[in-house]
């Protein structure tokens, strides 16, 4: 019974040095995406018993869309990397289980292309930032909605992208013949000055284009009174902001009309010595106050960590490296194994605390070490 570790040893074993650093670090010294995984294990499991659970129910609702399950898809760029069949293989094995990917904008496979491979069943939400070059912006969000992505989520920790150490010393690019495929032309997201200088100085800019550095025409002005009402004014899509960290922020997406917010610190990617995701969602719960969907990714390994996220109240729980391990070692049969090895773990976890269905999963299930335990529980 291979667990996510084992794929992630495998996905290594698979991958060119450059392929894998990318994938598996993070930003500086690392201390948020080692703290990521970390964080989970002051969270114990509070079982109770004789409860007499025969049937377990996993169904929830997405931005009231049924899915089998809270476990989805991070959106995580460039899958080809990986595998040969990249978002495809990802978007066929989440569309069996019937919950919700969401495709990055520097997916190497065009987004029309994903969505075609799902079903009725399952919900795909585009993940979006936003460039300079509004209009590159306006475009892609009017691709999505016409394929039929049902949300926008909106990534707000990126204004630029985080000091990757690995990428910089191996002069990470996007190895050919992948490209991102979401852009007809990798000069479409140059401003009018940048087009200029790269008619004058020709394919340097290429080059420097075809990685995540694409973050950096990210437009840094972004406030909220920029982005929300601009957003709303091109699409009529629900709007989800990822990133969200803080009890603050989770008020403010209440106030402009957000319909969730992703708890997450982009895997450890982005601002370094950020708290673990895990630690920041019981505030950012108590900052939505009911008013919108709070999710959550970051350093889910196994099925307990889902549950963990759940009982601090996350409404589903997203999945990043674990399914780029799975892709990597087996593409589609891969990615499926991955989300039914956590599938399973989680419904282990649900049986064993006396939880027959998501809405059992409580904060009572948890006790935090290092803190009295609550006298209500
Ligand atoms: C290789 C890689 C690429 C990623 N690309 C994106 C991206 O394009 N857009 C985005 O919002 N987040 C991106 N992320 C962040 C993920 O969506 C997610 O927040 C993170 O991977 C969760 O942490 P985990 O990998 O520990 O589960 C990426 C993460 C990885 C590992």
């Amino acid at each position: 019974m291979p667990v996510v570790g084992d794929y992630e040893r495998l996905a290594q074993s698979h991958l060119s040095r450059a392929a894998w650093d990318y994938y598996a670090t993070g930003s500086n010294d690392m201390e948020s995406l080692r703290d990521n995984l970390r964080a989970f294990r002051k969270y114990l499991l509070r079982p109770r018993i004789l409860k007499g659970i025969s049937r377990i129910s996993t169904e929830t609702h997405l931005l009231g869309y049924r899915a089998q399950s809270p476990l989805c898809i991070s959106p995580s760029a460039m899958q080809r990397m990986a595998h040969p069949d990249g978002e495809l293989a990802t978007s066929r094995a989440m569309a069996q289980f019937h919950s919700c990917m969401v495709l990055s904008t520097y997916s190497t496979t065009a987004l029309e292309e994903v969505i075609d491979q799902g079903n009725p069943h399952s919900s795909y939400w585009f993940q979006l930032y936003l460039y300079q070059n509004r209009p590159v912006s306006a475009e892609l969000i009017r691709r999505a909605e016409v394929a039929g992505y049902r949300a926008l989520v909106l990534t707000v920790d990126t204004p630029m992208v985080g000091r990757r150490l690995a990428d910089a010393r191996n002069h990470f690019k996007l190895p050919p013949p992948w490209r991102l495929a979401n852009f007809p032309d990798d000069f479409q997201i140059l401003t009018a000055s940048e087009r200029a200088a790269r008619e004058a100085n020709g394919p340097q800019l290429a080059d420097h284009l075809s990685n995540e550095s694409l973050g950096n025409r990210s437009d840094t002005s972004l406030t909220w009174q920029s982005c929300l009402p601009w957003l709303r004014s091109v699409t009529r899509l629900p709007i989800i902001l990822k990133g969200v960290l803080t009890r603050a922020d989770a008020a403010l997406a209440v106030q402009h009309g957000c319909a969730g917010v992703i708890v997450s610190n982009h895997g450890g990617r982005q601002l370094d010595g950020v708290q673990a995701s895990i630690d920041a969602l019981a505030e950012v719960v108590k900052g939505a106050q009911g008013q919108l969907e709070v999710y959550f990714d970051g350093g889910v390994r196994c099925g307990a960590d889902v549950f963990r996220a759940l009982a601090l109240g996350a409404r589903a729980v997203f999945i990043g490296r674990p399914v780029l391990w799975g892709l990597a070692a087996n593409g589609q049969k891969g990615v499926e194994a991955i989300l039914h090895e956590l599938q399973s773990e989680l419904e282990d976890a649900m049986r064993l605390t006396g939880c027959a269905t998501l809405t059992d999963i409580q904060a009572q299930c948890l006790y935090r070490t290092g803190y009295p335990i609550p006298s209500q529980l």
